[in-house]
């Protein structure tokens, strides 16, 4: 048989294959008998070295155009597949889109924001007001108005960020709220003032450089240690709503006299010792104290006629040991997988 006798048959049985094919897999199986690198059309062009140039030319324009037909026809054919395939895919996948969008994802209170309402709530059930102070402070009110004079040991207590050219600093505590609060308000006053604060402080499992207080402070005539101490305790019971094991020391701030350290039993390791207590099994939460007959003259108050009790509670440490957070980073890292343990 000569070459374009092949050539002809070649065409005319591969187009009756793909007229034929039923399915994808048979067009397929002819697309690669006929035209893959194996196939019948390459395996023509392989003996046209043989030929002579004259019908070289001849028999490669015929080659081609039977190459060219054969492709057309099982483009068109496949194309039937491939829209089938599509179809049963579609099909398969269908949604419904006038189904109503899931919505987004409903936000929550922050732990910390969380504590601060409910005590908020508390104090103001018992006659507090909620007062508010700058973020950025003048040394005054941070430091001066609390007796703790330029001179005194007791400012490196609290490592301080300073503003440039000034005496502006980032307030290092919620007390200065107390001197505002006495300034404007005078006494009888009852005040808590929640608020971030910032201190230059190495950062570890229980310490942060920014972090959130809530000051108090009542000023009335004869008020006790047995009034400050009543008020704590009111404060930590509807906190934890269950029995915390507390432990009264001595403390020393400049501004209360006598002043205490209220510490509680560390609620992460249960009093064992943990990195959260630095192993001691108690964290201090709540200093506290009688205002000091100094700081109440320096705001104009007669120490003679008024006195009174402060407290500052340490809000973020709170918040650690309502919810058991085993480090003070996580409640300001930003991570959703964290924040949204609280959401309900
Ligand atoms: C004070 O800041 C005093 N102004 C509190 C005070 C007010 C005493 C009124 C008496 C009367 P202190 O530096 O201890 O005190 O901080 C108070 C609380 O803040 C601590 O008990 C602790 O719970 C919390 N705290 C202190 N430093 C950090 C920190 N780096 N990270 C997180 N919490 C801290």
């Amino acid at each position: 048989m000569n070459v374009e006798q092949l050539l002809n048959d070649l065409r005319t049985s591969a187009l009756e294959r793909i007229a034929a094919a039923e399915t994808a897999e048979q067009l397929e199986e002819m697309r690669v008998d006929v035209l893959g690198r194996n196939g019948a059309i390459a395996g023509v062009s392989k003996d046209f070295k043989k030929l002579t140039p004259e019908d070289r030319a001849r028999i490669g324009k015929l080659l081609n155009g039977v190459k060219q037909e054969v492709e057309a026809s099982f483009e068109t054919k496949n194309s039937v597949f491939v829209k089938a395939a599509l179809d049963a895919k579609l099909e398969a996948e269908w949604i419904d889109p006038t189904l109503p969008a899931p919505g987004p994802r409903p936000g929550a209170l922050h732990p910390v924001t969380r504590i601060q309402r409910e005590i908020e709530d508390l104090f103001i059930s018992l006659g507090f007001t909620v007062l508010d102070g700058p973020e950025v402070e003048t040394e005054y009110f941070n430091f001066d108005a609390l007796n703790i004079p330029a001179t005194h040991p007791a400012r490196d207590m609290q490592d301080t960020f300073w503003l440039e050219g000034g005496n502006l600093l980032l307030r290092t505590h919620t007390s200065p709220v107390q001197v505002r609060g006495m300034q404007k308000l005078g006494p009888p006053l009852r005040m808590i003032a929640p608020g971030r604060v910032f201190r230059n402080e190495e950062v570890d499992a229980s310490h942060e450089h920014t972090f959130y207080q809530l000051e108090g402070m009542m000023i009335d005539r004869d008020v006790s240690v047995t009034n400050l101490i009543y008020f704590m305790k009111t404060l930590l019971s509807s906190i934890f709503k269950r029995e915390v094991t507390v432990r009264l020391r001595p403390g020393y701030f400049p501004f209360v006299e006598p002043g205490f350290e209220l510490d509680i039993q560390c609620l992460i390791c249960g009093g064992s010792g943990c990195p959260v207590c630095k192993q001691s099994g108690w964290v201090e939460l709540l200093p506290c104290g009688l205002v000091h007959p100094n700081v109440l003259r320096l705001s104009g108050i007669d120490p003679a006629e008024w006195n009174g009790f402060a407290f500052g509670l340490g809000l973020t440490r709170l918040a650690m040991m309502r919810y058991q957070i085993d480090d003070i980073r996580q409640l300001q890292g930003g991570d959703l997988r964290f924040l949204t343990q609280f959401t309900s």
